[in-house]
């Protein structure tokens, strides 16, 4: 089991954060609210990349106050526990880990070399990368089992932190794709769109998996998926080899997957309102307005959630990463505290999955 400090009183103002939430998020602030809940009842080891970062330390606080997770932190000792005095946190008894002097440094770097030696990585390489390069130790840590779950991303580019990650951990196996998922919470309303951060250009196949893989998590978070595979077409309308592509996608969804409630190819708009949805296409198989946004690209992806989060009043949390046989969960650059806690709070109950996935076999 995980010690979490939750006995001492908090020194964030935990309450102002929930009421902040609520007063933005209106009923919809709920769902973080039972993720949370989720989280804490069986919290996890979570290593942070950023160790030393002061947004990353803030959220720690609260993520030990609360019982989410077990904070482990990465970067140099002597410097992250100045910055947790400068910013007069309480972290004692998180574990501060500095690569460089690793005592398991060793057989890290050759359990990397192994992974990687007909990848073009030698031995010297391999030792390399682990003691400079947080992202290979934090996905190290991950893989042998000496972390639960990795976070990290606020200070760097989205594919610097997760190229590592893909290159370090096996590909969950009902899947060969990893792909971004946001939940975006409105203030009576929760959607979730994808994928909104790696695939370039998916083709129509990695499109059916993205669909099958983020209605798979958001039936973990109790939530009934109903899919809609967007084009700039509605059900055949305009034929050109894009709006083809998803109408194969949603294809393949429905042979593979014939429990799942989906349909495509379709506009924005039909996938969101039931009036159009169910008047003029009541031939559709989502029987509601669709919860579950699947884009035919990274572009429309990135850019709808983004626009959405900036002009739509929506509250974007994660990217939730799917695909991958472990919790891994990269940040958006220069996230707030609040986000960070809500990416834990994520990677927690992600690694639970895994750990009961696990436990089937
Ligand atoms: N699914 C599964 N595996 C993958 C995927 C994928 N989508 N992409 C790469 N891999 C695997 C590769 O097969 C490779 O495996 P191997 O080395 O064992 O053979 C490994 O991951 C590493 O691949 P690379 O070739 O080194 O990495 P690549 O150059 O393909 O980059 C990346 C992967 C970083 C995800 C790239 O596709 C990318 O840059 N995507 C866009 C990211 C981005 O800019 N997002 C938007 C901003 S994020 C935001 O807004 C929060």
């Amino acid at each position: 089991a995980v010690e979490t400090g939750v006995a001492r009183k908090p020194i964030y103002d935990w309450d102002a954060y929930r009421q902040n939430l609520e007063g933005r998020l209106g009923r919809s602030h709920e769902i973080m609210h039972r993720i949370m809940q989720k989280a804490k009842r069986e919290p996890k080891r979570i290593v942070f990349l950023e160790g030393g970062n002061h947004q990353v330390l803030r959220s720690c606080q609260i993520i030990l106050d609360e019982g989410i997770a077990s904070p482990i932190l990465l970067g140099p000792k002597q410097e992250i526990e100045r910055e947790i005095k400068k910013l007069r946190l309480e972290l004692d008894g998180v574990q501060i880990i500095e690569p460089k002097t690793f005592e398991h440094l060793d057989d890290y770097a050759e359990e990397f070399y192994k992974l990687r030696c007909r990848k073009g990585i030698t031995r010297r390489e391999a030792r390399h990368l682990l003691q400079h390069d947080p992202n290979y130790f934090g996905a190290m840590m991950v893989k042998v089992g000496d972390a639960d779950g990795l976070v990290g991303g606020v200070n760097q580019h989205y594919p610097e932190t997760i190229r590592p990650a893909l290159q370090t951990l096996p590909l969950d196996k009902k899947t060969s794709v990893i792909a971004g998922l946001y939940m975006m919470v409105f203030q009576n309303d929760v959607m979730f769109f994808a994928d909104t951060t790696v695939n370039i250009e998916p083709t129509s196949e990695q499109l059916a998996e993205i669909a099958i893989c983020a209605s798979d998590t958001v039936k973990h978070l109790d939530i009934e998926p109903r899919i809609a595979m967007l084009s700039f077409s509605n059900f055949g309308s305009t034929r050109h080899p894009h709006t083809e592509k998803v109408a194969r996608a949603t294809q393949i969804v429905k042979e593979r997957r014939p429990d799942l409630a989906i349909d495509g190819e379709m506009m924005a708009d039909t996938a969101v309102d039931p009036e159009i949805l169910n008047s003029v296409y009541d031939f559709n198989q989502l029987k509601g307005k669709a919860n579950v946004l699947v884009f035919p690209s990274l572009e429309s992806g990135n850019i709808a959630y983004k626009l959405m989060a900036r002009l739509g009043g929506a509250k974007a949390i994660g990217p939730i990463l799917m695909g991958t046989n472990k919790a891994i969960h990269v940040l958006q650059r220069d996230c707030e505290v609040e986000d960070i806690v809500n990416t834990a709070s994520l990677a927690v109950i992600d690694a639970q999955d895994h750990q009961c996935v696990m436990g089937e076999h």
